[in-house]
């Protein structure tokens, strides 16, 4: 891995910057709100645009990229698809069949501010969106099998054997008991074939990624999966509504298994750091173009909402 002698941007700095560009692309890609059918595209740039997101999985797009020498611009695109996948999974699993939940970023979710069929759809479409900006984004430059690998990844992450299906399981399991590597394997799925997408997309369009750093990077990607999912939690415990943006206490009122429950408050918050500790282990031979990748995972752990 070649080394480079650019200096490290502290992460609120590159948060801060990713989250600008990602914003701007995302704008670009939603359909403007006067397109018919306007009530739909309404509803669709409500989920996405204007609330409290953080947009994780767009700053691993680009943090990941970054690590490999890939241009930010050329990962516009990548960064927004991921954030799209990511809002019409929330706009789903807040429904009254799902979550039940009213509040998200910050404000009324999408089918409360809207109506359900109606929020139900923009999920769909904005699922279809995000790979017609794989396809179509002319800044990037990649052939059609880069394409194709990157919508492979993508619908992986999503579907059934992804993130659909940790949502699946998470249903099921209302109620249950899960022992730890039937809780992890749920948390894999359901959040972290997502944020492993994130990183890889953001990375596999490099030519200096071999196999081994796509690995590491991987293995960085899952540590950081499974940690945003027990701190996610953690805080459904321990935060208040108010700075969560979304109702504080939803798992326990609805008797979802999660860390705190399985192994206590304490320990699951000693295991979100181990992850995070392994995470960084991962990156043990990259550069100073991981640092954010390096902060990113810190972030995670010690986030508030
Ligand atoms: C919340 O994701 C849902 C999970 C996968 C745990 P985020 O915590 O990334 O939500 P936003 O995008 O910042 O609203
Ligand atoms: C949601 O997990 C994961 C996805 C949206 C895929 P949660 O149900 O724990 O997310 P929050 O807590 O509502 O954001
Ligand atoms: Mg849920
Ligand atoms: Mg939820
Ligand atoms: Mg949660």
């Amino acid at each position: 891995m070649s080394t480079s002698s650019t200096p490290t941007i502290d992460f609120k700095t590159s948060a801060s910057d990713y989250r600008q560009r990602v914003d701007t692309a995302l704008d670009l890609w939603l359909p403007k709100e006067n397109i018919t059918p306007t009530h739909l595209h309404t509803a669709m740039r409500y989920a996405v645009v204007g609330g409290g997101g953080k947009r994780v999985r767009p700053i691993l797009v680009y943090a990941a990229g970054h690590t490999v020498g890939i241009a930010p611009d050329q990962l516009d695109g990548i960064a927004a698809a991921l954030e799209i996948i990511h809002a019409y999974s929330l706009i789903h699993d807040d429904l009254p069949a799902m979550d039940d939940d009213d509040l998200r970023r910050g404000r009324p979710t999408c089918h409360k501010a809207f109506d359900e069929a109606t929020a139900i759809l923009a999920g769909d479409a904005l699922q279809a969106l995000a790979f017609e900006i794989i396809c179509d984004d002319e800044t990037m430059q990649a052939d059609a099998s880069t394409r194709l690998r990157l919508i492979k990844e993508l619908t992986e992450a999503s579907g059934s054997l992804g993130m659909a299906g940790g949502q699946a399981v998470d249903l099921a399991s209302v109620g249950k008991k899960l022992d730890l590597s039937q809780l992890e394997e749920m948390h894999r799925l359901k959040t972290g074939a997502l944020i492993r997408a994130s990183v890889i997309m953001g990375a596999l369009n490099s030519k200096e990624c071999d196999a081994e750093t796509l690995s590491k990077l991987d293995q960085y990607s899952q540590h950081v999966g499974l940690a945003f999912q027990v701190q996610d939690d953690i805080l459904d415990v321990i935060s208040d509504t108010e700075t969560l943006g979304k109702p504080q206490g939803s798992d326990m009122e609805q008797d979802k298994p999660t860390f705190p429950e399985l192994m206590g408050l304490e320990a699951s918050q000693q295991y979100a750091m181990q992850l995070h500790q392994q995470a960084l282990d991962c990156l043990s031979d990259f550069d100073q173009r991981a640092d954010t990748l390096r902060q990113l995972s810190a972030y995670i752990v010690e986030r508030r909402n």
